[in-house]
């Protein structure tokens, strides 16, 4: 939509998995008006590919996200089996509401092809990589296409984690989905933003949220709020949360206005071996430099060390994000998805 900016908006690809969260990234990156989004691409993980890329087209209608392509991408990580956390996000990956007939058609091209196609169509680091899902697609581009790693503005990814993981002591699900493509895109030398747990964890769809969002009164923020509600309940069962945490409407969030987080710049390493540790990403704070203020963890830029091309998100401010969501729903305003 992008509309009433004065700036150019910053363009994007989101590479996800919907998934609750992912389908408000969606909407998010839809309707916030300092972003443009230029192309949608799926990968397994939420559920499998079929029905990830089905929901997806399915969000299209429900936002009315026209004019852009949609392509499928990785069904499985590069090395292990398809890990399918259903217990968060049900047998169809978007459970609770219903859904609309898919909206969109889908490419007749694989995902990564359709994410170097717009990489390659755009002014060199103009547009910012945003996943949201396991980073198979990403990786896959990476060693497909190594030439227009340098034409990629950036990668911010929902992922990881300096201190926790959500599905072992140790790991984030996107990371621990397919630790072998995170280490690749965690390797490469774009500029890579590590939304993670320690931030999504502090955002969390607690009932005064929920009262603002349905207050919007659309048929859309009442389609979030349904989505949020089986979400939440998935949260509170397994992991007795008092609201599911915006993991991936944060990442985007980070990209619309880079001040929603506060970002250190430090070395990152993904784990991908370890019967305890696999998908572990290491944040190495003893060399890092910080990105957009004084760091507040009492550290101080290395001027000896190499910089990182890697950044973590270590705070958030939560009612920038929110402010960021509903003005992103109002924009979109009713879509009338179910007629
Ligand atoms: O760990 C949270 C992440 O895993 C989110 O992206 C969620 O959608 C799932 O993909
Ligand atoms: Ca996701």
């Amino acid at each position: 939509m992008n509309a009433e900016t004065t700036s150019p908006a910053q363009k994007i690809i989101l590479d996800c998995d919907p998934g609750h969260d992912d389908a408000i990234a969606m909407l998010l990156a839809h309707g916030n008006p300092n972003l443009e989004l230029l192309a949608v691409t799926t990968v397994a993980g939420n559920q499998t590919l079929e029905k990830v890329t089905t929901n997806a087209r399915a969000l299209a209608r429900v936002g009315n996200i026209t004019g852009i392509p949609f392509a499928a991408g990785a069904s499985r990580p590069l090395v292990g089996p398809q890990l399918i956390p259903d217990e968060i996000h049900g047998e169809s990956g978007l459970d609770g509401p219903e859904l609309p007939a898919p909206g969109v058609p889908l490419e007749d091209t694989h995902a990564v092809n359709l994410i170097a196609q717009v990489i390659q169509d755009n002014e060199p680091g103009s547009v910012v990589i945003v996943p949201t899902g396991s980073l198979t697609n990403i990786a896959l581009f990476a060693r497909m296409y190594p030439e227009l790693v340098e034409r990629v503005g950036g990668v911010t990814l929902m992922g990881g984690g300096h201190h926790t993981g959500n599905m072992t002591p140790a790991a984030e699900f996107n990371i621990l989905a397919d630790p072998d493509a995170a280490a690749i895109v965690f390797e490469e030398s774009w500029p890579v933003t590590m939304i993670g747990l320690d931030v999504t964890h502090q955002v969390l769809a607690v009932p005064d949220r929920m009262e603002q969002l349905k207050a919007i009164g659309t048929d859309v923020a009442q389609f979030i709020a349904e989505l949020v509600e089986f979400f939440g309940a998935s949260y509170m069962k397994e992991r007795n949360y008092p609201g599911p945490p915006m993991h991936d409407p944060l990442a985007v969030a980070a990209v619309a206005d880079p001040s929603v987080v506060r970002t250190i710049r430090a070395p990152i390493y993904v784990e991908t071996q370890g019967a305890h540790a696999r998908g572990q990403t290491i944040v190495d704070f003893r060399r890092t430099w910080s990105n957009n203020d004084p760091s507040g963890l009492g550290l101080v830029d290395d001027p000896e060390a190499t910089s990182p091309n890697t950044s973590v998100a270590v705070d958030v401010d939560t009612d920038k994000f929110w402010d960021l969501l509903f003005d992103a729903l109002r924009r979109i305003g009713d879509t009338n998805f179910k007629s």
